[in-house]
């Protein structure tokens, strides 16, 4: 017999607080602390504890702190919370989202995990997706990280590995501007269950604000703003998310910049505090970006690009983002002519302005047209100050020799003033066509995987419990922090992941301000 929804829900909540009860007991029973745990303290807690998987020695484990560890929560207190989804930028935007709501409202934050996984789940109306976010479990499966490297993997764990959840403060410092300003409580677990449990509040002390579609609508802190809704359906101002007195205000997707408005003097400092504190603040990150910094001459002295092709439209109009870097590169770090030009682009400037049509894009209506960018001719534009930015060699801080493709000749040899770190999702970014103008024209170009021995410490970083390693979701982390801290950053357009480099990590890495103006910009992820 078929259990019906409700039944199935309750059933899988009993599950959950179970589960929820033998986390608090085993896994973080020790830890207190959100900083890494040492092997050793991990090796100590493994003895004490005979279900812990076997430990891979080698492993920098990452630390889930209690949910009481920022915030411990009073008798009349009110909170506010999300369900997550998508990626790990859109997760990030969500989050930006929610930190303003609550201190609009003087609500706690629920905060919950980042989910990590391959493919990310999408956006599902509010039902659909919180039954997703509870049958997506480790539940019942802790044999699947005991198997041994021989052992096959039986079909109830061929998912296991594809996904984790990391709780945000492995990414972000969250105690000072953001506590400062949110009270946060870690939320572990997305059911109702733990919300009723961890808050001991009831059923009807939750007002829920189910979205039915996916920019449902849009937050105006401004009574008399003017901001257009823009893709956003209904305008919800502050007033009336104030009037709700319910203890537990919880909403489903709050994804899409500016989907909350920072309009006012006092949230515009608000939201330029959020974005200066949302920044990749782990140790390992940090230290092995600052290795690659180094060794690149150091902070301010090098270009930084993210230049993303991967999937999607980026893969569509990868030739033409790359083309658009190109020249302003050209334009800002060479004295080239339009002739010159022409000759290191192999004359396949044209080629490269078209789209690629090899490709298939099911989304396109999401992603605004380029008529206005096909077919530009060249076009060169330095500065008056160019022969400053020339010179034949290399900067002194640079520790690594520059390595073109094809030799330099006596043009390209006055370029080597210029050191390029390309951060990207290219395969084989030293071969890859797409990039080899860039290459082509300026000797002292690095990649990351220019600097793989300085990698190791990613690869130990794992989910001990599940086994489970972040380097590859660190990766990318890793190569936009070293990008962002260059003297100028070039993004591709309609990234959120670049422009997220741009607005915040660029910034506060190399000691600029914050970028929060600019609304109505459309980035897309
Ligand atoms: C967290 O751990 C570090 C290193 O193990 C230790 O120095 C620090 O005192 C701990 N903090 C708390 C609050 O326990
Ligand atoms: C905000 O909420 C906290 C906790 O409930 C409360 O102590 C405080 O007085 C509230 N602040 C304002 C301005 O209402």
């Amino acid at each position: 017999m078929a259990l019906n929804p409700r039944r199935r829900i309750a059933l899988i909540a009993a599950g959950v607080i179970v589960f929820f009860i033998l986390i608090l007991s085993n896994r973080h029973s020790s830890n207190t602390n959100s900083s890494l745990h040492s092997t050793h303290q991990l090796k100590q807690q493994k003895q004490q504890n005979d279900k812990t998987p076997l430990l891979d020695n080698d492993a920098i484990p990452v630390i889930y702190p209690p949910p009481f560890t920022l915030h411990q929560p009073g008798p009349e207190e009110k909170f506010l919370t999300y369900l997550p989804h998508s990626g790990f930028h859109n997760q990030r935007i969500e989050l930006e989202n929610a930190l303003l709501l609550a201190s609009y409202l003087n609500r706690t934050l629920l905060l919950p995990p980042v989910f990590l996984g391959n493919p990310a789940m999408p956006w599902l109306r509010y039902d659909k997706m919180y039954e997703r976010l509870l049958l997506q479990t480790k539940r019942g499966l802790d044999h699947c990280p005991q198997l041994g490297p021989d052992e096959p993997l039986p079909s109830e764990c061929l998912n296991y590995f594809r996904w984790t959840q990391v709780p945000w403060s492995f990414f972000y410092d969250l105690k000072k501007g953001i506590q400062d300003n949110v009270r946060i409580i870690f939320r572990q677990d997305l059911s109702t269950e733990w919300i009723l449990d961890t808050l001991q509040v009831q059923s009807s002390d939750i007002y829920y604000m189910k979205d039915m579609s996916p920019y449902e609508f849009r937050v105006y802190d401004k009574p008399d703003s003017a901001t257009p809704l823009a893709k956003f359906v209904n305008r919800i101002d502050l007033a009336t998310l104030e009037a709700i007195d319910t203890r537990v205000l919880h909403f489903g997707s709050v994804f899409g910049t500016y989907r909350v408005l920072a309009q006012t003097p006092e949230h515009a400092e608000l939201l330029r505090t959020f974005r200066s504190e949302m920044i990749f603040r782990n140790p390992i990150l940090a230290e092995t970006a600052a290795r690659v910094v180094r060794q690149l001459g150091g902070v301010d002295q090098f270009v930084g690009l993210h230049i993303r092709v991967g999937d999607g439209l980026f893969k569509v109009r990868a030739s033409i983002h790359v083309d658009d870097i190109y020249h302003k590169l050209v334009d800002a770090f060479t004295d080239l002519t339009v002739d010159q030009v022409a000759y290191y682009e192999d004359y396949r400037h044209d080629q490269d302005r078209q789209e690629n049509e090899d490709y298939e894009v099911r989304q396109l209506r999401k992603f605004k047209p380029i008529n206005e960018d096909l077919n530009k001719p060249i076009q060169v534009d330095h500065p008056s100050n160019i022969q400053d930015m020339l010179g034949d060699v290399p900067p002194p801080g640079l520790t690594r020799s520059c390595e073109p493709p094809s030799p330099m000749d006596a043009t390209t040899k006055r370029f080597q003033k210029t050191v390029i770190y390309i951060a990207t999702d290219t395969p084989s970014p030293r071969t890859n066509p797409l990039l080899r103008k860039i290459f082509a024209t300026f000797p002292c170009v690095f990649v990351l995987s220019d600097f793989n021995e300085e990698l190791h410490d990613l690869k130990r970083i794992q989910v001990v419990e599940e086994k489970v390693k972040l380097e590859s979701y660190l990766i990318p982390m890793v190569d936009a922090m070293i990008a962002a801290q260059g003297h100028s950053f070039f993004g591709t357009a309609d990234s959120t992941f670049s422009s997220y480099i741009e607005r915040q990590l660029h910034p506060v890495y190399t000691n600029r301000p914050v970028k929060v103006m600019g609304i109505g910009n459309k980035k897309k992820d």
